[in-house]
């Protein structure tokens, strides 16, 4: 089996972290790979790295045949995410949703058999309006995605989970909360820059500034597990998995994680500035219940657990 994960950021060089130590060579495909902050997670000599473009399908397809692909992670995104895709919607719409449809093409006409897809839980909580099944059928019965980002992660659900009904290329989409984690480079989404400031700022004694609002994180080296075990899994129901912290965190309890993480650190609880729209107000909290009975995801870090690691590995890698 060698799988071909696509975007080799915070999430995907976890996924190859984790396909290596379970005896994979995992092919990474990026088409601008910050080469130094992925040697910092997972070797480089126990991977193949090669350069391509999701946005152009045949250097997906040359991927697959070269090396013999059998799954495809798919987590290319650009940066910043939510923030990223408001400030140049056009461009998050033709990666998010185009770039997945080629994935997803390309494993059709080549037979791959399962792709896994970065969702995110921004659609549990980007939400607006909607009625349910009403009787006549309201033209707002169902809610809809208040984000361009949020509107590309339903839109790709929901394309995804018709190859699978349609095209006998199975689909998962990860729903991710927010992710935070051991990652020098640039990309993330806001909240991921977001904690990995306070923490930087804490373990030299300036100001952290940890969100305002309760937030459903998941670590990276969960997100990447779960993404793992999505791959992997036997079967995959109705294939859309929440992989989060599986319960949520407020900001006092963040601070007073990060306080035991960082004695003395000095905390302000705050909405760092220019990263609103990124952090979410909880509408309702994600239901882990599919991805612990279907894919056997359970998170493995929660707070502060997560800091903890994260400050380990930040100290090991200045
Ligand atoms: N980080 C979060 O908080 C979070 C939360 C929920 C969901 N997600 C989703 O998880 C996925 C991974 O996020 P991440 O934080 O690891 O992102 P990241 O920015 O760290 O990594 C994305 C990688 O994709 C690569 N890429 C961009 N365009 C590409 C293209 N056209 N072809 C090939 N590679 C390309 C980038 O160079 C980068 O290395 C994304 O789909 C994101 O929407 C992330």
């Amino acid at each position: 089996m060698t799988t071909l994960v696509i975007g080799a950021g915070l999430v995907g060089s976890q996924v190859a972290r984790i396909l290596v130590s379970e005896g994979e060579k995992p092919v990474l495909m990026d088409f601008s790979a910050q080469t130094k902050s992925i040697g910092e997670i997972v070797s480089l000599d126990q991977v193949t790295m090669i350069s391509g473009d999701i946005l152009r399908p045949l250097s997906i397809v040359k991927a697959i045949n070269d090396h013999g692909i059998t799954g495809i992670v798919h987590t290319a995104a650009n940066p910043m995410l939510t923030l990223g895709a408001q400030t140049d919607p056009y461009a998050a719409i033709n990666l998010n949703i185009m770039g997945t449809v080629n994935v997803l093409e390309a494993a059709r006409v080549t037979g791959v058999k399962r792709v896994v897809v970065s969702s995110s839980n921004v659609l549990n909580h980007y939400l607006a309006g909607g009625g349910g099944e009403t009787e006549p059928m309201n033209e707002e019965a169902y809610p809809r995605p208040t984000t361009f980002y949020s509107a590309t992660k339903q839109a790709i659900e929901s394309l995804g989970l018709n190859y699978s009904k349609w095209c006998n290329v199975e689909f998962a989409g990860m729903r991710y909360g927010a992710v935070f984690g051991p990652w020098s480079g640039a990309g993330g989404g806001g909240p991921s820059n977001v904690v990995r400031e306070a923490l930087r700022n804490a373990m030299v004694g300036r100001e952290a500034v940890v969100p305002a609002g309760t937030m459903e994180w998941v670590y990276s080296k969960d997100a990447g597990r779960g993404t793992v075990l999505a791959l992997k899994a036997k079967e995959l129901g109705n294939g859309v998995f929440n992989v989060t912290m599986s319960q949520p965190t407020a900001p006092d309890e963040f601070a007073d994680a990060l306080r035991k993480v960082v004695p003395g650190a000095n905390i302000r609880i705050d909405t760092p500035k220019g990263t609103a729209i990124s952090l979410p107000n909880m509408r309702r909290r994600s239901d882990p219940t599919n991805a612990k009975n279907i894919i056997g995801y359970e998170p493995q870090f929660e707070i502060l657990a997560a800091l903890q690691d994260m400050h380990a590995w930040m100290k090991a890698n200045p």
